[in-house]
């Protein structure tokens, strides 16, 4: 069984995950009126990572006993200046919600909820990756500079990308 505190903490987090698919739609938006596809498609698979997480996060609450709330989502940014102002503000995300998720941990060991913690693991490794793959096209878009061909380049590659579902779940 969630303590409240946990119960509601996880809710939280739920709601920043949602808002995080929602704040990459935003994003896959703003490059296909760019007509960068590639990077529109990128950003749509990150959407379902994200809802991924969402779901994963709301199965685990249901699944200990709590019950698992739906709150308003905020509304994200409609545009940025370049493709490489998309990718530094998606990086800048990731990193508060790796600090988010770093808060979490804290509040299940505060709690004494060791399965809470196991959970959570997961996302903590998934945010490693996340920061990774943000960083590292931040990294080539500065390379790139104002180089269209190399940007048209980028963008045919980023739009290889295939959302791959993770083989645990629920767990
Ligand atoms: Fe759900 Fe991008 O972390």
């Amino acid at each position: 069984m969630l303590s409240e505190r946990m119960q509601g903490a996880l809710n939280e987090q739920i709601n920043a995950e949602l808002y995080s698919s929602y704040l990459y739609l935003a994003m896959s938006s703003h490059f296909s009126s760019a007509n960068l596809a590639g990077m529109a498609s990128w950003m749509r698979v990150q959407v379902q990572e994200e809802l991924f997480h969402a779901i994963k996060m709301y199965d685990f609450v249901n699944e200990r006993g709590g019950r698992a709330m739906m709150k308003a989502i905020s509304q994200p940014p409609g545009a940025w200046d370049s493709a490489l102002a998309v990718f530094e503000a998606g990086l800048d995300h990731e990193r508060k919600v790796t600090g988010l998720i770093n808060n979490l941990v804290d509040v299940a060991i505060a709690e004494r909820d060791h399965a809470t913690s196991i959970f959570l693991q997961w996302f903590v490794t998934e945010q490693v990756e996340e920061e990774a793959n943000a960083s590292g096209i931040v990294s080539k878009l500065r390379m790139i500079g104002h180089d269209a061909s190399s940007l048209f380049a980028l963008d045919q590659e980023l739009g290889q990308r295939v959302f791959v579902m993770p083989a645990t779940p629920t767990a």
